[in-house]
């Protein structure tokens, strides 16, 4: 898996990303995270995920606090998601930030959402009881073990 900027080749392609209907409610469209970003610049930071050379999803991370990474938005499309790819993409994302010397991930589900809050326990977040907006703050401290989880991203 890997993360790459959103440019003037792929950001159409980007937008075209899409969720279950049922899961709409659960992230923003990428269209309005890539607003959210032109706007936050260069706070907030649009990457669009690739499993080789196919686009399957897209994140936006926020980098306000220098010990933490902070996963806006996570999002597969449809079409490619319950294949590991969201558990591939996460642990992009955590490489990034141990690169940085980041040391936690932070994000926030909604409740409904027991796919996602399944899969972000099963990768090692854990509710930390804050709630954000309606949503439940998880987090997720990182072992200092770049050289052996960055072999396993495919
Ligand atoms: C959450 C999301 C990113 C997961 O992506 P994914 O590529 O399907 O995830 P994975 O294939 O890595 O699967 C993760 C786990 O969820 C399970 N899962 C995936 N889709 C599922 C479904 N429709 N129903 C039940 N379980 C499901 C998988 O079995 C897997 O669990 P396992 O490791 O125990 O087998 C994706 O469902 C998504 O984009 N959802 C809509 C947007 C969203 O909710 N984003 C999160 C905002 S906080």
């Amino acid at each position: 898996m890997r993360l790459e900027p959103v440019t003037e080749d792929n950001y159409r392609a980007v937008i075209g990303l899409e969720v279950h209907e049922e899961q709409r409610t659960f992230v923003a469209t990428n269209l309005k995270s890539i607003a959210d970003a032109w706007i936050h610049r260069p706070k907030l930071e649009p990457l669009a995920l690739y499993s080789g050379t196919d686009l399957v999803g897209f994140t936006l991370l926020e980098r306000d606090r220098p010990r933490e990474l902070h996963i806006v938005r996570f999002m597969i499309d449809r079409r490619a998601q319950g294949r590991g790819l969201g558990r591939k993409g996460l642990a992009a994302i955590a490489d990034v930030a141990r690169a940085e010397g980041r040391t936690e991930l932070v994000l926030s589900v909604v409740p409904g959402n027991a796919v996602a809050r399944g899969l972000y326990a099963a990768f090692g977040f854990a509710d930390t009881g804050e709630v954000d907006g309606g949503e439940l703050v998880m987090r997720h401290e990182l072992a200092p073990t770049a050289h052996l989880t960055g072999t396993a991203n495919g």
